[in-house]
């Protein structure tokens, strides 16, 4: 069974909020991401949905949200969130799997995904499984890797690098990370049943001696001045897509959030180990205020 799931970028282990993000210099981009969500979002809500978490870095961004449910493949990376967020009812922390939610239809009036999709060998699966989890009306921000940035562009018009930015295909240019061209990216958000609406190009100025020279400032503030131009062209590294959920908007189903991974049965009580399956008969453990949905009891 396991054979003919796509692979993944397992994070399990990683060091990579304390090196990527707080001793990697990426403060710059860190705010000016801040910036996109905060134009993006709606100002409040009932429960988002975030996908791909990791260690949380974005979690307290989702203010206006009464409950934020954080997932991701890693359980590591889901501890180091739940340490640097701690236990409240606000918080609902899960290990699992985008291709395989474990959640109900429409239990979600928001959904975020940032620097998750560029890991996905099969990003069109991935978006079609969070579609049915919102309720219509709702918003959904995915963040991606721009392949057609000035950059690639730069390097390819001086003949530094092969492949083409403005191939409609996706470039792995190392394993299990991939960038995408925007037009494709948007036709998968159509596919998907999301209607997509404004986008904003982030980190326009990702360039390591312009980040040593300029005040972090006045380099955030210029990239923020930057993002609104996205809506007509994206030559930035990182794009924020915000979609809407199509169809009549309504309101978030009452009662359980959960799903069997496995079964799609909506049948799951709660038991002294976990969640157990009245469809499969797993029991998907929850231990230290984790629910786990890779690894049945
Ligand atoms: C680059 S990190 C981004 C973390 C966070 N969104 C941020 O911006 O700081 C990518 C995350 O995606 C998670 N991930 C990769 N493939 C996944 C999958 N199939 N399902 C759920 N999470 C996945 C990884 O475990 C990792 O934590
Ligand atoms: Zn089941």
């Amino acid at each position: 069974m396991s054979e003919s799931r796509p692979p993944i970028c397992d994070y399990e282990g990683s060091d990579y909020q304390e090196k990527f993000w707080e001793h990697g210099s990426r403060e710059y981009e860190d705010r000016v991401e801040a910036i996109a969500l905060k134009r993006l979002l709606p100002d409040e809500g009932f429960r988002l949905l975030e996908v791909g978490a990791g260690a949380g870095r974005n979690t307290s961004r989702y203010q206006g949200f009464q409950q934020i449910v954080l997932l991701d493949y890693s359980r590591t990376q889901i501890e180091l969130a739940q340490q640097r967020l701690g236990e409240s009812e606000r918080y609902v922390y899960v290990v699992g799997d985008v291709y395989r939610l474990p959640f109900a239809q429409e239990v979600f009036d928001a959904a975020t995904m940032i620097r998750t999709l560029h890991h996905l060998v099969e990003p069109q699966n991935a978006l079609s499984q969070i579609r049915p989890t919102l309720v219509p009306g709702s918003t959904f921000i995915l963040e991606y890797a721009n392949k057609r940035n000035l950059k690639s562009i730069t390097r390819w018009v001086f003949r530094r690098q092969v492949w083409s930015p403005f191939d409609p295909e996706a470039i792995e240019f190392t394993e299990l990370n991939f960038n995408f061209h925007p037009r494709v990216v948007y036709k998968w958000l159509k596919q998907a049943g999301f209607s997509p609406g404004r986008k904003l190009t982030v980190s326009h100025f990702r360039i390591n001696l312009l980040k040593r020279l300029v005040p972090l400032n006045l380099l955030v503030a210029l990239d923020s001045m930057m993002q609104p131009t996205g809506d007509w062209a994206q030559l930035t590294p990182s794009v924020f897509q915000s979609t809407s959920v199509e169809g009549v908007p309504g309101h978030v189903r009452e009662g359980s959030i959960w799903r069997c991974p496995e079964c799609g049965s909506l049948d799951l009580k709660k038991t002294k180990e976990g969640l157990s399956c009245k469809g499969c008969r797993r029991i998907w453990p929850v231990r230290d205020g984790i629910y786990d949905f890779k690894n049945p009891v």
